[in-house]
């Protein structure tokens, strides 16, 4: 396959609104040794692209200008230490950037095959919030079958992503969402309980709900005057997993709470990590999540499908927030 010098990419100069999200010419990138440079066919978009398009991302040193964290597309170059991969291959990856191009190189280890069966546009929106998900509720949370998790957002991509875990891995799912409509959605999609949160007090529902024990996890994307919150929905030994801060990033914490329910706060951010992380992440979700997309427990969710040129309406229905699911880009 002959691969282009130039490829179509968006690639804003400047921060600002969707319509900075323009289709440039830019170079094809150069796969380093340990790389695989891929024909992008599909890229997800994730609610850290819009906050990058305004400038208010703290991006890590070295991560490309072009936005897209995540690809599903055809393997085009290898460099020369990758083992797996080869030219002709298709595969999903997990990457730092660079995803809203034709081509967009991988490190080898953040790299997945494309579950059996799956369309390229429905694996593209998988690999961020899976590995957001996954590393937090898992790793950080030890979440263990039985228990309660709370968790905001709940028809976001990665609210969609935390509830199939937890009924992969036998949680208890609650979840909150900003209507009834989106309730009854996050309901569709495995919620024990949904609850309004602009109707209802999230964390008397939740510790309701729970018969006044309180959940075991909260999986936190809003921050500010929710941590006090979650902190009272909390039982004892639980788990706050903190993701994003939607309602800003300091908080008012208890810790006369913290002490008598011999709480845990934690949090990540997946972008900075290391390759080796990320790909220890990929290894585990190959071999225990993917199986599920596999056998049918587990189906992708698309909002919608843009193509790549449109990236600027694909933003705009992110934030107009009555998506339910991942948002994708197409590319040709
Ligand atoms: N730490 C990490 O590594 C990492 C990685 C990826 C994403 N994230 C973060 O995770 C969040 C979700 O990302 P995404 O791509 O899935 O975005 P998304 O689909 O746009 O979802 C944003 C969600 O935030 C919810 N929300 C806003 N205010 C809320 C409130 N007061 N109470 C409850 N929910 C509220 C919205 O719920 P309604 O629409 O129902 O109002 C919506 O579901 C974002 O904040 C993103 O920055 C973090």
């Amino acid at each position: 396959m002959t691969i282009p010098r130039e490829m179509t990419a968006i690639d804003p100069v400047a921060p600002g609104g969707p319509e900075v999200l323009q289709a440039v010419i830019r170079p094809v990138p150069q796969p380093g040794s340990g790389d695989v440079l891929v024909k992008v066919a599909a890229a997800g978009v994730n609610r850290p692209d819009v906050l990058q398009r305004l400038g208010l991302y703290p991006m890590p040193p070295g991560t490309p200008t072009i936005p897209g964290l995540e690809i599903a597309g055809t393997v085009v170059a290898v460099g020369e230490a990758v083992t797996r991969w080869r030219p002709g291959d298709t595969v999903v990856a997990l990457v730092a950037g660079g995803g809203y191009a034709q081509y967009c190189v991988a490190p080898e280890g953040q790299c997945l095959p494309v579950p059996a069966g799956m369309a390229l546009t429905d694996a593209a929106g998988l690999p961020e919030t899976w590995f957001t998900v996954w590393s937090n509720v898992m790793d950080r949370g030890h979440a263990r079958p039985g228990e309660t998790i709370l968790i905001h957002g709940g028809t976001s991509g990665i609210g969609i992503t935390a509830l199939q875990l937890a009924q992969e891995i036998g949680l208890t799912a609650i979840a909150t969402c900003g209507s009834d409509e989106k309730c009854a959605a996050a309901r569709a999609h495995g919620a024990a309980h949904a609850i309004n949160y602009n109707s209802q007090d999230f964390a008397a529902e939740a510790l309701a709900f729970t018969g006044g024990r309180g959940v075991d996890l909260v999986l936190d994307m809003v921050g500010g005057d929710y941590v006090p919150k979650n902190l009272a929905a909390l039982a004892d030994e639980g788990r706050h997993l903190s993701i994003a801060f939607q309602r800003g990033p300091t908080a008012e914490v208890n810790l006369g709470l913290v002490m008598r329910k011999r709480l845990t706060l934690t949090g990540s951010m997946l972008r900075p990590r290391p390759i080796a992380f990320k790909a220890a992440i990929a290894e585990t979700l190959e071999g225990v999540i993917w199986p599920a997309f596999e056998a049918g427990r587990l189906q992708p969710v698309t909002d919608s499908i843009f193509p790549l040129a449109e990236a600027a309406e694909a933003h705009r229905r992110m934030e107009a927030g009555a998506h339910v699911g991942k948002i994708v880009l197409a590319v040709d």
